[in-house]
């Protein structure tokens, strides 16, 4: 068969932050190779897929990914050759089936969402189509496989951006608690506009942060700015300055998103936060706080406004806050259909940030996305804060009509790979995400 896998390939590369990462190329018996490369996170999830790293303390500070490459030249080539390449859930399978293990220990998610992900591009390839339209046959298909109905994943629609403005927490150098607060343009009418509207902002910020004396070019890990701001509350109050100083109005044109990105800061069942002199907040101060924020501010969203082990915390969070804004859980749920479920039980969050290599295969993520769907959550698609120049998540999140797209800041051009490409596929994809914000 002229798509049957002949060979997979691994490498190591280098992805945005200079730490070794999985390359992958799988070939095809038609003479396509499909090539992908696995993002890598900083503020990990402790339920996510394991990046199996070298641990040699001579290379690369002991991040070197030598062993994982080997996996999928070894291992991992050995059982997908013969395998269809466009039967996404059977290669997905096959690499289950051999690392055997929840969290990837074996193999490591790093050598898989790689392969996974070079499977897709091959599969499009070999069938001469484009990847996003490949992506969206395969999630219709394993939908319907899971017993669900394909209203879950309808046409394909480019997703919404949700663009960082200022970096905090694990991301940058400041004294910010809070990982990130970003904008996101409701009121544009377009795909392209989104983009004009986003880099407006972010210069006008830029300006505003230099004129009251703060860093206004140096950038975290995202690319947003990481001033050395005293308190978490400013960062929110001077973005939405500058989405006012830029000639945008606020919630109305262009509304607010933050990552708290809270597990990092929590300690013994309380809220540790730096910023402004060190206060130790419970979790319902940490509500509290976020409603106040809330009422200020034009936010329409936070993700993982608690940590992850606090699932009584974001019960009430969820309630309190969750019939007004999107409440969006990462380190909370891993991409993990396990967690999403029992969030759903417990009425945990309202939404799901999805990112394929917290779960460490395509197909695993399918069911994520559905399971989350079916239960009438919205979808986050995430790239992560270590990225490369490969711009996949674009087409996957454009095939998952994924309601809202988060790629970091923008600039840096591991980030514009994926804004880039979207502007590419919005000439072909009718359908956008604020064509449908009113439902
Ligand atoms: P990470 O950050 O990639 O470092 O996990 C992104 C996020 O928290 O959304
Ligand atoms: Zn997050």
């Amino acid at each position: 068969m002229s798509s049957s896998i002949t060979r997979v390939v691994g490498r190591e590369v280098l992805d945005s932050r200079g730490r070794p990462t999985v390359e992958a190329e799988v070939h095809v018996a038609s003479g396509v190779v499909g090539r992908a490369i696995a993002p890598s996170g900083a503020s990990t999830g402790a339920a996510e897929a394991l990046e199996l790293r070298d641990g040699d303390a001579n290379r690369y500070g002991g991040l070197g990914v030598l062993q994982a490459v080997e996996n999928v030249n070894g291992l991992i080539n050995a059982a997908l050759c013969g395998v269809d390449a466009t039967d996404q859930k059977n290669v997905d399978g096959q690499m289950l089936q051999l690392d055997g293990t929840e969290q990837k220990r074996n193999l490591g998610g790093n050598a898989m969402i790689a392969v996974s992900q070079a499977t897709a591009r091959a599969g499009a390839a070999t069938q001469g189509i484009p990847l996003y339209q490949h992506l969206h046959h395969v999630i219709v298909e394993q939908t319907v496989e899971l017993g669900y109905s394909t209203e879950l994943f309808p046409a394909p629609r480019i997703p919404l951006p949700q663009t960082n403005m200022i970096s905090g927490g694990l991301h940058a150098g400041g004294n910010l608690d809070f990982q990130d607060v970003l904008i996101t343009p409701v009121g544009a009418a377009d795909y392209a506009t989104c983009l004009e509207w986003i880099v407006r902002v972010y210069k006008c910020l830029g300006q505003l942060l230099i004129s009251r004396g703060f860093e206004g070019f140096l950038v975290g890990d995202e690319g947003g700015y990481g001033p050395k701001l005293t308190n978490n509350r400013d960062a929110v109050a001077i973005v939405a300055q500058a989405i006012e100083e830029a000639g945008l109005i606020p919630g109305e044109q262009v509304a607010m998103t933050l990552d708290v990105a809270a597990t990092h800061f929590y300690r013994d069942g309380m809220y540790h936060l730096q910023a402004a002199g060190g206060r130790v907040l419970t979790s319902a101060e940490m509500i509290d706080m976020l409603e106040d924020w809330v009422e200020a501010f034009p936010i329409i969203s936070i993700e993982d406004g608690l940590a992850e082990e606090d699932w009584e915390g974001w019960q009430q969070l969820n309630s309190r806050l969750g019939d007004r804004i999107m409440i969006v859980g990462d380190d909370l749920f891993t991409t993990n259909a396990k967690r999403v479920k029992k969030g759903i039980e417990c009425g945990a969050a309202n939404s799901v940030l999805v990112k394929v290599n917290q779960i460490g295969t395509i197909s695993e993520t399918i069911e994520t996305m559905a399971v989350a769907r079916r239960a009438g959550m919205k979808l986050i698609v995430s790239a992560r804060s270590g990225e490369t120049e490969d711009d996949t998540l674009a087409d996957f999140a454009t095939a998952a009509a994924g309601d809202q797209i988060k790629i970091g800041s923008i600039v840096r051009s591991e980030r514009l790979a994926k804004y880039n490409q979207l502007l590419r596929l919005a000439e072909t994809v009718p359908r956008f995400a604020n064509d449908d914000r009113s439902s």
